[in-house]
């Protein structure tokens, strides 16, 4: 599967309101919904630092505001200005595992033509779940 274009422009728009004024690292995430919607997020941070958001769950959270249930997500796609390649963080992985199906497909792009490219179950293995193993 490729680099959904639609969701990297959208996910470069959105980086561009990241507020970021502490860490200077911009991220702009945008998603699909399997009825075909598009939302998006950027991370929001504060002065007392441990509040801010990443982009991910901004996003999935305005997925959910708009009705999407756990699941529904199809593809999301992670944008970081620049040549680096980054990946979701722990708890934006947990966020990912709960929304997304296990073969979900999440991608990590930037400025340059480098991508990385996963499914849900492999950014979370052994995630954790109320069904236990
Ligand atoms: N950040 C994200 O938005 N997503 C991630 O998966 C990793 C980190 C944000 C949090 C903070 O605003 C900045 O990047 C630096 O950690």
């Amino acid at each position: 599967m490729s680099l959904p274009l639609d969701l990297k422009q959208a996910a470069q728009q959105v980086a561009q309101n990241a507020y970021v004024p502490y860490s200077d690292f911009p991220v702009g995430v945008a998603l699909r919904s399997a009825d075909g919607r598009v939302f998006s997020g950027c991370n929001v941070e504060n002065r007392s630092y441990p509040l801010g958001m990443c982009g991910e769950r901004n996003a999935i959270g305005a997925a959910a505001a708009a009705g999407v249930r756990p699941g529904d997500i199809t593809e999301l796609v992670v944008y970081m200005p620049g040549d680096k390649l980054f990946s979701p963080c722990g708890g934006c992985r947990q966020a990912i595992a709960e929304f997304m199906p296990a073969d979900g497909r999440v991608w990590a792009c930037n400025d340059s033509e480098r991508l990385k490219a996963w499914t849900a179950a492999e950014l979370l293995p052994d995630g954790f779940s109320f069904d236990g193993f």
